[in-house]
């Protein structure tokens, strides 16, 4: 089958379009012909091996060699054990180890899949894994937001951002959206109540406070964070800096003893329950996957790096085309 194959950390440049094995499904695995695959800034992260979290999977090289993490598809076969999916079923989720799914054919848990309904498109539905999940968790379920609390979204214009400031909104919280300046008029349009553009003001400087920040793309010291944060609010860092991810591990419990603000590592837990949620909400049009753009196999260095330079309003969707790359 053909992949983008990467054999070392680097820029898009070192992407390749290859060859290789198709994979066999483990007894609790699905074979899943792929349709669609989106773009996250972990893809960006594990090309770079940047934070050193993105080098898990292989500190000097990456030992999975095919990045993708979010994959839309039709079931071609099923491992021994594998109870929910058969061949013919359309299917959506998130790769174990968020990799191996820029490629026309992955293999992941069948615990990790959804069914697709009919009105979503394939390129929808692999929009959605990780990012809204992490969205989902982040706002209503760790974030437990409620009707007029003051949220923050930090990243809100790419992949986790775009569905976190949609959920934030369908709870009926007052959002403030975090980004560049090109994706201020952008975020306004998916809701957001406030903007802040992050090159000409700190959200940790403006003396505003809010009741639930998430922190798509960490970078401040703990005591900046803590300033934004109305006494008894929560602050989630969900990627970005090792240095704040520490930071909030080991002092985000002291303050919390000492001042009674929350600040905690949002761990997306992955299951079939958050995807069968978002498939309803789709369904209800309440959640909208937002797709930016949308490119082919072999133009995924292009992809990732329209993602890396942070040009991306929401998602960006890879199309495989079986036989015609
Ligand atoms: N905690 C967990 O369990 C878990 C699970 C899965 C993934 N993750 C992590 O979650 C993160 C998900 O990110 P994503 O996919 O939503 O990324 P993304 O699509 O790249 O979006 C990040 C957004 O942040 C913006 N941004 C960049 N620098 C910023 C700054 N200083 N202030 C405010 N906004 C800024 C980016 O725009 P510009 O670059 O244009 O400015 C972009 O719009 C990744 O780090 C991933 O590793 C965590």
């Amino acid at each position: 089958m053909k992949a983008i194959v990467q054999d070392q950390y680097g820029s898009p440049d070192v992407l390749k379009l290859a060859e290789v094995e198709e994979p066999t499904p483990k007894d609790d695995e699905v074979l899943i012909k792929v349709y669609a695959v989106s773009v996250n800034g972990s893809d960006w992260e594990g090309l770079r091996g940047k934070p050193l979290y993105a080098r898990i999977g292989g500190l000097r090289k990456p030992s999975n060699k095919i990045l993708g993490s979010d994959i839309a598809g039709r079931v071609e076969s099923v491992g021994e054990n594998v109870k929910q999916f058969q061949p013919g079923d359309d299917v959506f989720g998130e790769m174990a180890d968020y990799r191996g799914g820029f490629a026309e054919y992955a293999c992941t848990s069948e615990k990790l899949l959804a069914r697709k309904p009919a009105g979503m498109t394939f390129e929808q539905a692999a929009a959605i894994p990780q990012a809204a999940v992490i969205a989902l968790q982040g706002i209503r379920d760790k974030g437990q937001v409620q009707p007029g609390q003051t949220v923050l979204i930090n990243g809100a214009g790419g992949s986790a951002g775009t569905f976190a400031v949609q959920l934030a909104k369908l709870y009926r919280a007052e959002v403030t959206g975090v980004d560049n300046t090109g994706k201020m008029d952008f975020l306004r349009s998916l809701g957001a109540d406030h903007v802040i553009d992050y090159t000409r003001e700190d959200f940790t400087r403006n003396g505003k406070q809010y009741d639930l920040i998430l922190d798509v793309i960490a970078h401040r010291s703990v005591f900046a964070l803590k300033r934004a944060l109305n006494p008894g609010g929560t602050y989630f860092v969900v990627g970005g800096s090792v240095a704040t991810l520490f930071q909030v591990l080991f002092l985000g419990p002291l303050i919390r003893r000492s001042e009674g603000k929350n600040l905690r590592v949002l761990a997306v837990e992955r299951n079939q329950k958050d995807l069968a949620a978002i498939t309803e909400l789709f369904k209800a049009g309440k959640i909208i996957p937002v797709i930016d753009r949308q490119y082919l196999l072999r133009e995924v260095p292009e992809a990732l790096r329209y993602v890396g330079e942070g040009r991306a309003r929401g998602k960006v969707v890879i199309r495989i085309e079986h036989d015609i790359q």
